[in-house]
C-alpha cells in the first residue's frame, strides 16, 4: 500500500500553539483528522493504520512525552511518526537527540520516524512561571538547550514541513 492511502491520525500536545499550527497545516493539506491530547479518547488510535504525534518542547522535554509512553501499546505496532517543535534548530541533532532521550524510551524512539521542527517565543504571551524562568535562564545564562535563543522568534513556516510531508506520501519501506 502506497503511505499516501494509509488511515492516519495527528495527535499534538502544544503549550503556545506553535505545534497546533503545524498539526492544522498537516491535517488541511491532508485531511487526516487532528486532535489535541488533551481531548482524545486515546482508543479511537484503534481506528488508524498509522500514527503522527506533534509536540512541544520545554525545559528539555517533550511535552506529550507521559501521554505517549501510556499510550504507546496503542501505537506499537503502527508506522509512527514524531515531530517536535523545539527551539532548538534541527542542524543542532545532538541536542535533539538529548531531548528524545530525556523524554522517551529506547524502545519508543527505536520505532518512530522523527522530525524536528522549529518553533517560535513570545514573551509577552508565556505563562507567568515560564517567562519567570526565560529570565532566570538569561541571568544564569545556563539553561537545557545550550545555545538556546531567549529572546523572540518566530520561525514557524509551512515549509518547515517538506521533510515530513514527503515522507508520508513515499511507497511504503522508504525513509
Ligand atoms: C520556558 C521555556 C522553555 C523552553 N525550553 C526549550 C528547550 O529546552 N529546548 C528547545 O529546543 N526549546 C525550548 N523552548 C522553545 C519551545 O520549544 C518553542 O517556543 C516551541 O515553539 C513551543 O511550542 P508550542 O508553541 O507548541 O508550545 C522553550 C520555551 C520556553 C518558553
Amino acid at each position: 500500500m502506497n503511505r499516501a492511502e494509509m488511515r492516519t491520525i495527528i495527535i499534538y500536545a502544544s503549550k503556545y500553539g506553535s505545534t497546533r499550527q503545524y498539526a492544522e497545516w498537516l491535517g488541511n493539506e491532508t485531511g487526516y483528522p487532528i486532535f489535541n491530547i488533551k481531548d482524545i479518547q486515546a482508543d479511537i488510535i484503534k481506528d488508524y493504520q498509522r500514527v503522527i504525534v506533534g509536540s512541544s518542547v520545554h525545559m528539555g522535554r517533550l511535552d506529550i512525552s507521559s501521554w505517549m509512553n501510556k499510550h504507546w501499546h496503542l501505537m506499537e505496532d503502527k508506522p509512527v511518526i514524531l515531530f517536535s517543535v523545539n527551539g532548538t534548530p534541527p542542524e543542532q541533532k545532538e541536542e535533539l537527540q538529548k531531548i528524545l532521550e530525556f523524554s522517551l524510551p529506547k524502545h519508543i524512539l527505536e520505532n518512530v520516524n522523527y522530525f524536528p521542527l522549529q518553533g517560535r517565543l513570545i514573551y509577552a504571551e508565556l505563562n507567568f512561571w515560564h517567562k519567570l524562568l526565560v529570565k532566570m535562564m538569561k541571568k544564569m545564562d545556563k539553561h537545557p538547550g545550550s545555545n538556546l535563543v531567549l529572546e523572540d522568534y518566530d520561525n514557524v513556516r509551512k515549509e518547515n514541513l517538506v521533510n515530513l510531508k514527503n515522507h508520508i506520501v513515499s511507497p511504503a519501506g522508504m525513509n
